[in-house]
């Protein structure tokens, strides 16, 4: 299945095909404006794909050497596109040249960040391993890296050169990465389709299903479809983009209040959705009954639901510091009803109250 990204000139293709990894370089080749390919991925993900991957890369003719680091979030730091950075002027990467990132989100952003600043910008295709960057951080061409004070601080919007999505490297996914990642795809149904978000709910998501043979692929493609539409319609996230944010402003308070080491980011993001969902209906903007589906799927995915009260002080607080808050505002997204979405303005003193509707 191919999905196309139009961006003007900037346009690509998504391609979701099983078993593609060990093509990558025939799907690589036609977007070489030089001869060389650096290969960057991280330990976890090099160990099961990354000498395929190289290989496919060799096999074509094309110079690519490969660049392992070190897994988790800690590595999307000014450090690591230092080092990235030394690397390709070592290898002597030139303005042509073209670097695949090959892993799960973390490896998307430094890679995509390295690719937008190094000669002040050299091409980038996207390989995602993780189920989050397979149907989100992959598409979009957000990219950055993090700073002490706080995350995503420094990146750009850069557009990949092409996204190749291959569902079977979920396979060696831990299932705490899975299940985050379920926690976007359900974010999708919720704030974009009833039907999607059905589907969802009727069939059995779990790594034991994907590992038993199940196909992800067309929660894949969906939910790369959804992507793309408010991508193309907001692609430096103006305006209707901000509904991605459906649930986030809640669980980034609840993840930086933890200090990113409590609730992983899909955990505390179906914390988010399901207080919101709450509130909504508790403000009757919400259709009642909503919060009841949105609880019962998050909790079938094998996320928690149950907000973390005794730091709800604190998450009020860091919520207003959201990066998305302008002057005494916020803007959150809500649903009217499972499927669709909106964008409320709220000042930051009501905050509290929302809140407490909500949990
Ligand atoms: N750019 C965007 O639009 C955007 C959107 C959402 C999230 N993000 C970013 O994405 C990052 C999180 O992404 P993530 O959850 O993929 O984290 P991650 O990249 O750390 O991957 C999760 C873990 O799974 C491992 N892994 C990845 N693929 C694997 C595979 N196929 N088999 C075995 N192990 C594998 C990784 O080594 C890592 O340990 C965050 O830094 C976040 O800020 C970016
Ligand atoms: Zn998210």
């Amino acid at each position: 299945m191919i999905l196309d990204v139009a961006l003007g000139e900037k346009s690509y293709d998504i391609v979701i095909e099983k078993d593609s990894l060990k093509k990558a370089g025939k799907f690589i080749h036609p977007f070489l404006r030089g001869n060389k390919v650096v290969l960057i991925t991280d330990r976890n993900v090099d160990k099961y794909y990354g000498n395929l991957v190289l290989h496919s890369l060799v096999n074509e003719g094309i110079d690519a050497v490969k660049m392992v680091i070190e897994p988790g979030e800690s590595s999307k730091s000014i450090d690591k596109a230092m080092e990235i950075y030394k690397f390709l002027l070592d290898n002597g990467v030139g303005r042509k040249d073209l670097l695949v990132a090959l892993g799960g989100g973390v490896i998307g952003d430094l890679v995509g960040y390295c690719a937008a600043t190094y000669l002040r910008g050299i091409d980038f295709f996207q390989i995602p391993t993780s189920l989050l960057a397979q149907i989100d951080s992959s598409i979009g061409g957000k990219v950055a890296i993090d700073l002490p004070y706080g995350k995503n601080l420094v990146g750009a919007f850069y557009q990949p050169k092409g996204v190749l999505i291959d569902e079977t490297t979920l396979t060696t996914l831990e299932e705490k990465f899975f299940i985050d990642g379920m926690a976007e795809a359900i974010k999708y149904g919720a704030i974009f389709s009833e039907e999607f978000f059905s589907y969802l709910e009727i069939e059995d998501f779990s790594l034991a299903s994907i590992k038993n043979g199940k196909s992800m692929e067309k929660v894949i493609y969906e939910c790369c479809n959804f992507k793309r539409q408010v991508v193309e319609e907001d692609e430096f996230e103006n305006g209707r983009r901000a509904l991605l944010n459906f649930g986030h402003t809640a669980g980034h308070g609840i993840e930086k209040v933890e200090g990113f080491v409590g609730h992983s980011h899909g955990e505390a993001v179906g914390i988010g959705m399901c207080l919101i969902a709450k509130a909504g209906e508790s403000l009757g903007v919400t259709k009642i009954g909503t919060y009841e589906r949105l609880k019962k799927l998050v909790a079938k995915t094998g996320l928690p639901v149950q907000f973390p009260v005794k730091i709800k002080g604190e998450v009020v607080k860091a919520m207003g510091y959201d990066k998305k808050a302008q002057g005494g505002g916020i803007k959150l997204i809500m649903l009217s009803e499972i499927g669709k979405s909106f964008i409320m303005e709220e000042k930051k003193e009501n905050l509290k109250n929302l809140v407490d509707r909500g949990i």
